[in-house]
């Protein structure tokens, strides 16, 4: 891929378009745009940042870049796990923090309009204060964009019932790459006129537009919410659980699953203790609903049947604190091994759910074989695991090698039980080179030729999602 560099003069023109205190140069201020929150080896460095306010403006700096063929990478709050904000090929990184408005919250239509660089913890409580709810509930709640969230098609633990971004993603306002300004959608629960273009840009990874825009549709706001937290002594014993109890209920909103290793992580981290800390694994399971006495005959059902299963105990929450220092463990699994280790992978595999079993058996007897420390947690109800191989060992090289040689398998058994390299943290920069594992010729080729209908130059975001055409 050929790109030509930020000149003076392309960085006197960005000026214009936003303003000169938003155009970034320095290289204290380039170095905390050249990486999000994949691992610290692909870090790239920026040739300059823009931070524009609105989308006539990222139109004339998609038109200015097109034209000069300079790469563009549009950035949320980088909490990405893939590396979809990592400016592989310098140039511009577009960072849309300036746009971060609720523009209308309409009750009548239980519909939200907001900015892309609104914090998704912020979106959630302000449509709660109206009676509404918006489900979609990732990790990172308090930090995220929610345009990334779009971009990513986040899931997270209440996916379970509530389904991805995508699902509440109805009208989106975008910029293409070579700057022309789209309004797809709107407030209508029901439209099919042309194709689904803003399916095709939720989960795109920023390669296809730019997010200006969201309207996401919102849902009634459940009365009652009730969380367990179930201790196992053996590990196959909670992971078989799980399906049992998928089949016999419908209120359940979260069922999210922990190992011993990422407890053990996430409590030295937080410097916090977990009811029945030994166990070999944690099940962390959400009721909701209307009806105060239907929430709590399934918070019970369910608790009559993991007890009967085996599990030690159970743990209600039921009140606020309880509920988020619960939930405070789950979600800073992913953070704490960060912390605690020099070098960590977050992955992020999804088998149908009744492989989970297997899968958690096979990645378990892999990481023995690799000789690889593999916590797991995540969004076990989904099929969704976080195996995140970890060590404070090994060398830059030799665990680059040892990982590659784990994840290879990895891949390979979870696609033979039917499932995918990734459910929610994307391609990005770090699984594209695994995507032929999973993807035919003819597959790529479409996506290829995809890209190429919006990006004629290969422009935004190159080298993410999509192998770069060269590659075929
Ligand atoms: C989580 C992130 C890693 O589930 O997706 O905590
Ligand atoms: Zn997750």
């Amino acid at each position: 891929m050929q790109f030509n560099l930020v000149t003076p003069r392309i960085i006197e023109h960005l000026k214009r378009i936003v303003g000169e205190e938003h155009v970034l140069t320095s290289s204290e201020d380039l170095a905390r745009y050249a990486l999000d929150e994949i691992e610290e080896r692909y870090r790239s460095l920026p040739e300059v940042v823009v931070k524009p306010r609105a989308p006539e403006e990222i139109a004339a700096i998609m038109r200015l870049a097109n034209e000069e063929r300079i790469p563009v990478t549009p950035r949320g709050a980088g909490t990405g796990l893939s590396g979809g904000a990592v400016p592989i090929y310098g140039g511009i990184v577009l960072s849309l923090e300036r746009m971060n408005q609720i523009l209308e919250i309409d009750v009548d239509n239980m519909m939200v309009t907001v900015e892309p660089g609104v914090v998704l913890g912020d979106m959630m409580r302000a449509v709660e204060a109206e009676g509404l709810f918006y489900p979609v509930d990732v990790s990172t709640l308090e930090s995220c964009h929610v345009g990334g969230n779009v971009a990513e098609n986040a899931g997270g633990a209440r996916a379970v019932k509530y389904g991805l971004t995508g699902h509440w993603v109805y009208g989106l306002e975008i910029v293409t790459p070579t700057g022309e300004i789209l309004r797809l959608g709107g407030k209508r629960i029901k439209d099919v006129t042309g194709y689904n273009l803003i399916q095709l840009l939720v989960g795109s990874e920023g390669t296809l537009g730019i997010i200006t825009k969201i309207t996401f549709r919102l849902t009634a706001k459940p009365k009652y919410v009730l969380d367990l937290l179930i201790p196992f002594d053996s590990l196959e014993n909670a992971v078989t659980q799980v399906l049992e109890v998928l089949l016999e209920e419908i209120n359940l909103s979260a069922i999210e699953f922990m190992d011993s290793l990422s407890i053990r992580a996430v409590e030295r981290y937080l410097n916090l203790r977990l009811p029945h800390d030994e166990s070999e694994a944690h099940l962390l399971i959400q009721v909701d609903g209307m009806e105060e006495d239907v929430v709590w005959r399934t918070g019970e059902r369910v608790y009559q049947k993991l007890v009967r299963a085996g599990a030690k105990e159970v743990f209600v929450a039921d009140n606020r604190l309880t509920r988020e220092r619960m939930w405070r463990a789950r979600r800073e699994i992913a953070q704490a091994l960060k912390a605690l280790y020099k070098c960590v992978s977050v992955e992020d595999i999804v088998v149908p759910r009744a492989q989970i079993a297997e899968a958690v058996h096979y990645i378990r007897q892999l990481s023995y074989r690799h000789r690889l420390e593999v916590p797991i947690y995540g969004h076990i109800g989904d099929g969704n695991l976080h195996p995140t191989p970890v060590s404070n060992e090994r060398d830059e090289e030799t665990w680059i090698h040892d990982l590659d040689a784990f994840l290879l398998e990895m891949f390979r058994i979870v696609c033979d039980l039917g499932g995918n390299l990734t459910a929610e943290h994307g391609v990005g920069l770090k699984r594209i080179k695994y995507l032929p594992l999973v993807m035919n010729k003819a597959e790529i080729a479409l996506m290829q030729a995809i890209k190429r209908a919006w990006d004629p130059n290969g422009i935004l975001n190159p080298g993410k999602a999509v192998p770069l055409d060269s590659v075929l």
